[in-house]
């Protein structure tokens, strides 16, 4: 038998082996939810289906006991009685079987399934958030939203904690690959999508951290110090956008205190803000383990503990007897749940175990990669590459022969068919989905020699680049929830594996599998760059369907990738060095510690525009095989809209999609940064076709936050208009009055 068809006949057995366990590790899944489905009868008035939702909780909670509304308020996780009832997710609290309340099972993540109490259960792994954020499309976050919905369903849950609104303020933080964007309208406007794509589907969604919660080192003891306007402006617009693009039906509020009081106790984030300003209905849940106490957090608006009762249970009970806290708040609370659950259908349709469908969910998480995947350097058009004409490929590092790294934490999803790079023992290593870029590469150049080098040993990976064609080098860095990374440069010397393959191979291509920015020494070594983030279980096809340009790319960077920490609004990682390792879900300081945002409204590019900084790769910033070209731009300003239209082109030779954004800046007497995101759209174009796009901007991406008025305004003056493909591609500019009224 010749190689290549021993190669065929191998590959063919491998994916049958990987698809007959993720078959049986889904199937294993459904009759276990199966086994553990709770079906309660439910009978009385609130079941008709014709009345609102906050009727009838109403009419449920004239029924309830001070007993059974207590136990509604906090986690079972301390009940010895509960575990045969939960699924063994993130949380569980018992429903209230003689009045039909179902139990509420909470699994964890939002790239896919994740904590669900079992290993090996099978869930989609859906790329990182960051990644979804990436693509800046709004369909395909809402499509993201809808795969994770349905397998959380499917798997017998009917709440799904991870939907991330913090802010990318400090590239360092350890969950930066959970978020979406440095820019709080992005966030908005995409997670917002996402998490009603997910509600869609018939579960309760959840946003998180409630707020400021932008680093982990300290997490549980800092306090994130922001002034109110910036706050309004930046964090909270993130989560007033989402929440109100989406209805979602619980926030979650985070471990770290804000302006000095604890989020979870915190009466302006929960009462003022988000019940009245927002006029938010559903309910307020801790990060486990973020409750400090019963009266304050309940009379600040804080609705519910998790996973267990230290406070919310004979605490809470012992201070609603004595009036402290009033039997009202805590109806309120209750009502919120139930009204929820009423609103989501999860009362009148709930969840029943069905098999999760790992065809479909592969196939979505290899679109979702491939275009939130950025290109972020083509020199000398070196990619995409061509499959008939490459000999010689030399494939290094980053265990790039067994599959594509993921992030950690309660977003991690399991490795279907294991993880294929053994955690060193006793450590809860780095997870790699088994999607081999390598396996992947060889399929689509089946006429070269592909080899590969491990990339531990720089000199033998120069030595193979050197009898190669091309180089292409993996590298990654790893992030984790209650880990920041100390520096954002490459770990283990894979900076100095990048300079010696490029010095020995001039066309050398780097692939970034990180959860945000790096730094990167090399890049004016190397021809090519393309930041793939963790790309899911379909990564490695993703990655080579770039590379060779089966797909365009097409992503947008979402966030500011620095030269150097030292260009940062903090060059320092915030509060005392983290000791090593941290155990989970707590801080590593003990002290606590103040983080200053001083830079205020200037988070991610305002900070790099308004300090006239240079970036490495800008905000927005992202290449494509082919090119575009912006004409014909008209703002005009009707009250307090203002309506942009342009004409977009593919000038290039191939289709491809772009995804034109408008800037504004604002009249200088605003005080703001140079300019921020307004609105955007993701176009795919044929070769030589045109299209004229308009984009209206809501008035509320135009207002500043008047602190003396405690409201929003949009100014009177002269607004610029920016558009272009990235924040510091902008070719088009205008400038439109919105006049004083
Ligand atoms: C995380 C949350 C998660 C919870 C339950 C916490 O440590 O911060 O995002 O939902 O654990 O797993």
């Amino acid at each position: 038998m010749r190689n290549a068809s021993k190669y065929l006949v191998v590959r063919n057995w491998l994916r049958y082996l990987s698809v007959a366990a993720i078959l049986l590790s889904s199937a294993l899944s459904y009759a276990f939810a199966q086994g553990r489905a709770v079906a309660p009868a439910p009978t009385g008035p609130w079941m008709d289906k014709s009345l609102p939702p906050d009727r009838r909780a109403d009419l449920v909670i004239g029924q309830m006991t001070l007993d059974e509304k207590i136990g509604l308020v906090h986690g079972g996780r301390d009940n010895p009685a509960l575990p045969a009832r939960s699924l063994g997710g993130a949380g569980f609290i018992p429903g209230i079987p003689r009045l039909g309340i179902p139990d509420f099972q909470m699994t964890d993540g939002r790239s896919g399934v994740a904590n669900t109490g079992r290993r090996g259960r099978y869930a989609t792994a859906m790329p990182s958030s960051l990644a979804a954020g990436a693509s800046w499309d709004l369909k395909l976050a809402y499509d993201y939203g809808v795969l994770l919905g349905k397998e959380t369903r499917d798997l017998g849950f009917n709440v799904s904690l991870g939907g991330t609104a913090n802010l990318i303020r400090e590239p360092r933080n350890g969950r930066n690959f959970e978020c979406w964007s440095e820019d709080p309208i992005a966030i908005g406007k995409m997670l917002g999508r996402s998490l009603k794509g997910t509600q869609d589907q018939g579960v309760i969604a959840d946003i998180n951290r409630y707020a400021v919660n932008d680093q982990e080192n300290g997490r549980t003891i800092y306090s994130a110090n922001v002034d109110k306007r910036a706050l309004r402006e930046t964090d909270l617009l993130a989560f007033e956008i989402a929440i109100k693009e989406s209805d979602v039906g619980t926030v979650m509020c985070a471990y770290s205190k804000l302006n000095g009081t604890y989020a979870c106790e915190n009466p302006y984030l929960m009462n003022e803000v988000l019940k009245k300003d927002w006029g938010y209905k559903g309910w307020v849940m801790s990060d486990w383990g973020a409750t400090h106490s019963a009266t304050p957090s309940a009379l600040a608006g804080f609705d519910q503990e998790m996973p267990a009762g230290q406070y919310y249970g004979d605490a809470l009970k012992a201070a609603v007897q004595k009036g402290e806290v009033p039997m009202a708040r805590l109806d309120d609370m209750v009502h919120r749940m139930l009204r929820t659950e009423f609103a989501l259908g999860v009362f009148d349709n709930p969840p029943a175990a069905h098999p999760v469908d790992p065809f479909t969910g592969a196939e979505s998480a290899q679109r979702f990669a491939e275009q939130g995947m950025v290109l972020l350097k083509n020199a000398n058009g070196q990619l995409p590459l061509k499959a008939s004409l490459v000999k010689s490929i030399a494939v290094i590092g980053s265990h790039a022969d067994v599959g594509v790294l993921s992030g950690g934490g309660s977003d991690q999803v399991d490795a279907a068919g294991g993880n294929p790079v053994p955690p060193v023992a006793g450590v809860r290593g780095p997870v790699w989905h088994r999607s081999p870029p390598l396996a992947a590469i060889k399929a689509k150049a089946p006429g070269a020699k592909v080899a590969f080098d491990a990339g531990t040993d720089p000199a033998s990976a120069a030595k193979l680049a050197a009898a190669s064609e091309v180089a292409i080098v993996f590298v990654n860095q790893h992030t984790t929830e209650g880990r920041d990374v100390t520096s954002l440069t490459l770990p283990d010397y894979q900076d100095r594996l990048v300079s010696q393959v490029a010095a020995a191979n001039p066309h050398t291509i780097v692939v970034l599998e990180t959860g945000g920015p790096v730094t990167m020494p090399w890049v004016d070594n190397v021809s090519g760059i393309l930041e793939a983030w963790y790309p899911g279980i379909r990564g490695g096809q993703a990655i080579a369907n770039i590379l060779f340009g089966s797909v365009n790319p097409s992503g947008k960077l979402p966030v500011t990738f620095p030269k150097s920490e030292a260009d940062l609004p903090h060059p320092a990682l915030p509060g005392p060095p983290a000791t090593s390792p941290q155990p989970a879900n707590t801080a590593a300081p003990q002290v606590p510690f103040d983080v200053n945002y001083s830079e205020g409204l200037k988070a991610g590019y305002k900070w790099f525009d308004a300090e006239n900084k240079t970036p490495l790769f800008a905000f927005g910033h992202g290449l494509s095989y082919t090119t575009f070209s912006y004409t014909l731009l008209k703002a005009t300003a009707s009250g307090e809209c203002i309506t942009v239209t342009f004409n977009l082109k593919n000038s290039g030779s191939v289709t491809g999609a772009e995804v034109p954004q408008v800037y504004v800046s604002l009249p200088a007497s605003a005080g703001e940064p140079p300019k921020r995101l307004v609105a955007w759209d993701k176009i795919k174009l044929a070769p030589g076709a045109g299209k004229m796009v308009s984009l209206e901007v809501d008035p509320l991406y135009l207002s500043i936050f008047n602190v003396d008025k405690d409201a929003w305004e949009v100014l009177p003056g002269e607004y610029k208009v920016f558009v272009g493909g990235g924040s510091r591609s902008t070719p088009l500019t205008e400038t439109v009055r919105i006049a004083a009224r």
